[in-house]
């Protein structure tokens, strides 16, 4: 059973006469256990995805389901689930980060020892403990935001939503917070998880999903994704030099000699006559050009709009 399973999603916002499609036809799936990293520019349409799933926006075409069960109708599916939403104040300022813990843990279902105990517990794990009875408000802004975290946490929800959840950080509480991500995917944490750290996101994710202008543009596993925008070039380091006659045969075959490294662009066929020529000296590494998340979301991201 998929922990989510959004289908054929579409939302239109009406303000003033004027129509902004922000959301059509998107469908996301998540596995237990799985990390999607759902990325897009800005105004691409992620939030209004998001809010849709966590029953907060009402989708005008399409269904949610969280464990099968719909969050528009069934309240229970709510107890399924836990949100840091971008921007929105998902902690209360004037309650302390325990009494904020108890609050939302009752809310969804815990009974109140229940709530202080995993309260008491999010908040050692995420170093909070010595803040537990200040005012939400006195916390810096990377504890408000583990707070949130700890908050989404506290009934352990089967399905984590995450917008941008190191949006507004400074560089060190956005690395602990990319740090409490990354263990809660090791944990086996489903998480949906947006953000513009795409080094983040292919660290983290199994699968991306990548939206622009309302519309999924590019869904795959990470690796897929990667490989496929990886480009065919070899890199071959050799520890001996290259004698004239060999350096005459590489390039023969197209491929570049320089101080200690062969480049070869072609096919993995191309690649075994590169390495016969090669034998028997010594070869310390081979690797195959690898693409960075950076690089295929701003090639979909483009191509698309070229398109
Ligand atoms: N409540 C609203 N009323 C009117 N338009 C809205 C509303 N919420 C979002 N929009 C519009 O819907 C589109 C998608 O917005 P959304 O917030 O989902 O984007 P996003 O992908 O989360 O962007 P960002 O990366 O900037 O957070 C935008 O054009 C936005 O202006
Ligand atoms: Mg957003």
């Amino acid at each position: 059973m998929a922990v989510l399973r959004a289908e054929n999603l579409h939302k239109t916002f009406r303000s003033r006469g004027r129509a902004v499609q922000a959301v059509s036809g998107v469908s996301l799936r998540v596995e237990m256990g799985e990390v999607l990293a759902f990325l897009g520019p800005n105004g691409a349409g992620k939030t209004t995805t998001i809010k849709m799933v966590a029953g907060l926006v009402r989708p005008d075409r399409g269904l949610v389901r969280i464990e099968e069960r719909d969050p528009h109708r069934d309240p229970w599916t709510l107890r399924r689930l836990g949100a840091v939403l971008e921007g929105n104040r998902n902690v209360y300022w004037r309650l302390t980060p325990l009494e904020n813990l108890e609050y939302f843990g009752v809310l969804r279902g815990l009974t109140a020892g229940a709530a202080r105990r995993r309260g008491e517990l999010l908040l050692r794990r995420f170093d909070l403990d010595h803040k537990k009875n200040v005012l939400t408000q006195q916390l810096s802004r990377g504890m408000q935001q583990k707070l949130a975290i700890a908050v989404s946490l506290v009934h352990e929800p089967a399905l984590l939503l995450l917008d941008e959840p190191t949006l507004g950080l400074d560089v060190e509480a956005a690395e602990t917070v990319k740090q409490i991500v990354r263990e809660l995917a090791a944990e086996g944490q489903a998480i949906v998880l947006t953000t513009h750290h795409l080094d983040v996101a292919q660290q983290l994710s199994e699968r991306v999903a990548i939206i622009r202008e309302g519309r999924i543009v590019a869904k795959d596993r990470t690796k897929t994704l990667l490989a496929r925008f990886s480009g065919e070039q070899y890199e071959i380091e050799v520890a001996a030099e290259l004698d004239e006659p060999r350096r005459r045969r590489l390039a023969g075959l197209g491929a570049e000699v320089t101080d200690g490294h062969v480049v070869y662009v072609g096919d993995p066929e191309g690649l075994w006559q590169v390495l016969e020529v090669l034998r028997p000296l010594p070869i310390l590494r081979v690797e195959k050009d690898r693409a960075d998340l950076t690089e295929v979301f701003l090639k979909l991201v483009r191509e698309e709009a070229d398109a």
